[in-house]
């Protein structure tokens, strides 16, 4: 391969030794469950993301079910959720005891489509929401999803397993959600040694609620509040998520430029592929590079790139109406925009420690796969 689709190794290398360092203290205090790195973790995370309440917990599904039960959605509530997104917030909705509601996405920002959205509810009547914000910003409509939730009585949960450092109006994008979670799966923008996820809310009792719930819904030690789970994090994580914590500005910044680099190669060639990127009002994270070929189809610009040596993904080949278990899932369209997209996209390489020349030689082989006639 000449160029990896991501590389790993490239964010560890520079905090190895002080996490071996840490990581032999955690033996040393049994620091396994929890503890006082978990607290230090969210507090740092709480001033670096503008929330009052960061709550650390095992993944970034966990969480989304913990955000739906918090906000007390269960059986019989219908819950919309974009038709293109990973499979987590399915999977939530429907472990929550709750019903999803397919809902197309917006062909231009890739997001929910709020349109779609506010005239389904009008059949629907949802009882909440998961708005994804995917591939490193969010919906053109943020606040008018936000606004029309709270008009509606819709209970907004925004995924933001993805947007870890996006800044929508010049915040942090979950700065004004009612409840927001992240991931920290390895591969995302702020990963971790394995999985790892936090729940976020300005709101004291969601806050206080959601820490039960992560803990078998305890409030003693052998007391409990809630039917909650076990979502904890563990002190190895917690350690290296710390020493993360002062790389992670830099790591962004390396991911905007390389995305920024890919946007400009692309724009040369309009009549072979889109490039898609951040709505105004928005700083992305560089998570992914989203393109979409519009002469091949995706699976074809893959084979492509691979046999050029470089490596890509397609986020996401297949929306979660064509999933066995979804296939009959109730809908608000025939989802035309987020099928016909999944059929195209295609993902450059992207990670912190890019380097400009794996762009370019990347990019350069992107356009050759689309200038070669089939
Ligand atoms: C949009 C989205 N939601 C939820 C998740 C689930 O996170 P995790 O893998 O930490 O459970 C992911 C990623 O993996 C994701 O991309």
């Amino acid at each position: 391969m000449r160029v990896p689709f991501i590389d790993l190794s490239r964010t560890v290398a520079p905090v190895t030794e002080q996490v071996k360092a840490s990581w032999s203290k955690v033996l040393d205090n049994t620091e396994f469950v929890g503890g006082p790195t978990v607290a230090k973790l969210e507090k740092m995370l709480e001033a670096k993301l503008d929330v009052d309440h960061f709550i650390a917990c095992s993944n970034g599904t966990d969480a989304l079910v913990i955000a739906l039960q918090a906000l007390g959605v269960g059986p019989g509530m219908r819950v919309a959720v974009p038709n293109m997104t990973f499979w987590a917030p399915y999977e939530a909705i429907v472990l929550a005891g709750a019903t999803p509601v397919l809902v197309d996405i917006d062909p231009d920002d890739l997001q929910m489509s709020f349109d779609e959205f506010a005239a389904g509810h009008r059949n629907f009547q949802f009882d909440a929401a998961i708005l994804v914000h995917l591939f490193g910003w969010g919906s053109a409509r943020l606040s008018e999803f936000r606004n029309f939730c709270a008009q509606e009585d819709i209970k907004l949960i925004e995924d933001g397993a993805q947007s870890f450092g996006v800044e929508y109006a010049s915040k942090s994008i979950y700065n004004g959600a009612t409840i927001a979670t992240v991931s920290f799966y390895p591969a995302k923008v702020f990963g971790g040694a394995g999985d790892g996820g936090g729940i976020m809310t300005q709101d004291p009792t969601i806050g206080e609620k959601v820490r039960a719930l992560c803990n078998h819904g305890r409030a003693g030690h052998y007391t409990y509040d809630y039917v909650g789970w076990n979502a904890r994090m563990g002190g190895l994580n917690a350690h290296y998520l710390v020493h993360m914590m002062d790389k992670i500005d830099g790591f962004i910044e390396g991911r905007r430029k390389a995305e920024a680099f890919y946007r400009d190669f692309i724009s040369d060639y309009p009549k072979d592929m889109r490039y898609y990127g951040c709505p105004d009002g928005y700083q992305g994270n560089g998570y992914l590079s989203v393109l979409s070929g519009l002469n091949k189809t995706g699976d074809e610009i893959a084979a492509g790139l691979l046999d050029k040596g470089i490596g890509c993904a397609r986020t996401y080949p297949q929306t979660l109406c064509e999933q066995p278990p979804a296939q009959k899932a109730l809908r608000t369209s025939e989802l035309t925009h987020s099928k016909t997209f999944s059929k195209t996209v295609i993902n450059l390489p992207l990670f912190a420690g890019i380097t400009e020349e794996e762009c370019q030689l990347s990019a350069e082989a992107l356009r050759d796969v689309l200038q070669t006639r089939n």
